[in-house]
């Protein structure tokens, strides 16, 4: 008999173009577990629109977004790759966790607090309530593991509380998951300000690399890129307290060609930081050029996109729309006739 699978499951907004940042601290991770785990991976597109966006970039983004999975090696006979608000079991799980999830908790959240101050001016109710979105997002599938970086683990302890909160209440209903933090790569830092993860969301600049760079920008960038005071020694040895620009690129090139902090010391030994800023680009332009290519490919053929869309959402909406109907009954709600 086979044995059943873990599951696993993780999503990105698709808020800006995907950059190495979420390759090395997601994706890349993602793909290597197809095998051993039921994965789900998603657009979470509803939660993009905590922040402004242009209708006609989000859309594009959301597509492209799809093709990169493929691209970075996520196959979808093999994984369930789906668009959040195909599937609306999130939007209404979410309203319910909504109610179970304390103004208190939201408040103390790094993110909430983060982009408040950076959107000033539109200091949304779900930008609030994100997190109960993404308990729902998580809970519906029942994962045992979500792979996040560094930056998303206090949603994942949060969801872990409001699933905890409901069993305690209405009897076991949900997996409690585990967050799973890839030990290299957690967390990329932007090239220009390395003490700021690489972000997709934040404005255009040298700091960040986005897999549909073109080699020639890729370079440009970590030739670009910060590395520590000129005062300082200039070796490339691994101490992010006081070399984080250097750590950052070791971090990246680590994660790229799979050496030790300790080969990468010695290949480097005598060397200036010149040669190997010059040798991160070159293996960040190896590790993307075979994704940017099939990416691009894959957004020219429509009719593939719209199988994709529609395999997943389909996939994704039979077990999220079971534990939905199981929590509507435990919290009282009237099941609908059909
Ligand atoms: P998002 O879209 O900000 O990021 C997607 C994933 O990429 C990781 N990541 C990084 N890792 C390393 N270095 C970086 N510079 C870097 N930038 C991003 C993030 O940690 C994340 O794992 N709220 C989530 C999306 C989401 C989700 C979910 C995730 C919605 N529902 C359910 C998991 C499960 C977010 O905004 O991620």
């Amino acid at each position: 008999m086979e044995e059943t699978k873990k599951v696993m499951l993780s999503g990105i907004k698709p808020t800006g173009d995907l950059t190495l940042g979420s390759y090395l601290g997601a994706i890349k991770n993602w793909a290597e577990r197809a095998e051993q785990f039921d994965c789900y991976y998603f657009m979470a597109d509803l939660h993009a629109l905590t922040t402004r966006n242009n209708p006609a970039d989000l859309r594009r983004r959301t597509l492209e977004q799809l093709a990169q999975y493929v691209a970075c090696g996520l196959d979808p006979e093999k994984n369930t790759l789906f668009i959040q608000s195909h599937v609306p079991a999130h939007a209404e799980l979410g309203w319910v966790l909504n109610c179970y999830t304390m103004f208190g908790e939201l408040s103390r959240m790094t993110q909430f607090k983060d982009k408040s101050r950076k959107n000033a001016d539109n200091v949304n109710g779900g930008l609030f309530t994100y997190p109960s979105l993404m308990a729902a997002d998580i809970l519906l599938y029942q994962p045992d593991y979500v792979p996040v970086g560094d930056d998303q683990k206090q949603h994942v302890e949060l969801t872990r509380d409001i699933a905890q909160r409901f069993n305690n209440l209405y009897s076991d209903t949900f997996k409690i998951p585990e967050p799973y933090i890839p030990k290299i790569g957690a967390r990329v830092m932007d090239l220009q300000d390395p003490l700021s993860k690489m972000s997709k969301s934040d404005d255009v600049g040298t700091g960040r690399v986005c897999l549909m760079d073109k080699p020639e920008d890729i370079a440009r960038k970590f030739k670009r890129a910060v590395t520590d005071s000129e005062t300082g020694e200039r070796c490339v040895r691994y101490a992010p307290e006081e070399k984080p620009g250097v750590a950052n690129l070791m971090q990246i090139y680590a994660a790229c060609t799979g050496r030790s902090f300790d080969a990468i010391e010695d290949e480097f030994a005598g060397h200036g930081y010149g040669d190997f800023k010059t040798a991160v680009g070159e293996a960040v332009i190896e590790t993307l050029r075979p994704i940017r290519e099939e990416a691009s490919r894959i957004m020219k053929d429509k009719g593939y996109l719209e199988t994709l869309c529609k395999n997943g959402a389909e996939k994704a909406s039979y077990i999220a729309n079971k534990t939905l109907r199981k929590v509507y009954k435990k919290v009282g709600l009237v099941p609908a006739v059909r």
